[in-house]
């Protein structure tokens, strides 16, 4: 599957199948979401792998969309360290964004399902997350991105929208 073909095909899966993803794959979906462009190149992500179904189970405590994680084997929560987002401090959300979305691309090439959690900028969920995870004050969860081999299948949409697109001026 090439690049195009795996973001035209990629859909939000919250349903999986009860298999596990080998070590091999998650490492695969990292070293994509760490190869994002950043401001600066400064790359000051985290990422924190959740597999311990009794941590998963108490995301939906703090977060009231993640019913995705009922059944996923695992999810990756993608974060910043502030303190190597230096160059304004400003950046950060678009490097994690990035990265994330590098994560559901990868996913779906290979075929596997995942559905992005937003956490940050919701105070709640960022103050929960945050200790659940035991994360240190200066790291901040962007979202959370459960992953799964996908129990449900999504039809592709054509979303392509000739009035969204400028030449030159608006
Ligand atoms: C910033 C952001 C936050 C999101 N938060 C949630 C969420 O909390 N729960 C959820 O089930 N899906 C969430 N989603 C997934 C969207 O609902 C989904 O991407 C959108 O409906 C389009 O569907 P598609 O991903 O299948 O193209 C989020 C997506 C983004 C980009």
């Amino acid at each position: 599957m090439d690049a195009i073909e795996a973001i035209l095909s990629r859909r939000s899966v919250r349903k999986y199948k009860k298999k596990t993803v080998p070590k091999e794959l998650i490492d695969e979906l990292l070293n994509a979401a760490m190869n994002a462009p950043s401001a600066c190149n400064e790359q000051p992500w985290h990422f924190v792998v959740v597999d311990k179904r009794e941590v998963l189970d108490e995301v939906p405590k703090h977060h009231p969309h993640s019913y995705a994680l009922r059944e996923a084997p695992l999810a990756i929560v993608v974060c910043v360290d502030v303190n190597l987002a230096e160059e304004d401090g400003v950046w950060w959300v678009q490097d994690c964004s990035a990265a994330a979305e590098n994560i559901l691309i990868a996913a779906q090439a290979k075929g596997l399902g995942a559905v992005w959690l937003g956490v940050y900028p919701n105070d709640n969920r960022v103050k929960g997350i945050r200790r659940l995870l035991a994360l240190p004050q200066n790291v901040v969860p962007l979202c959370i991105i459960p992953i799964g081999y996908p129990d449900e299948k999504k039809p592709c949409e054509n979303r392509y929208q000739s009035s969204r697109i400028h030449y030159n001026c608006w």
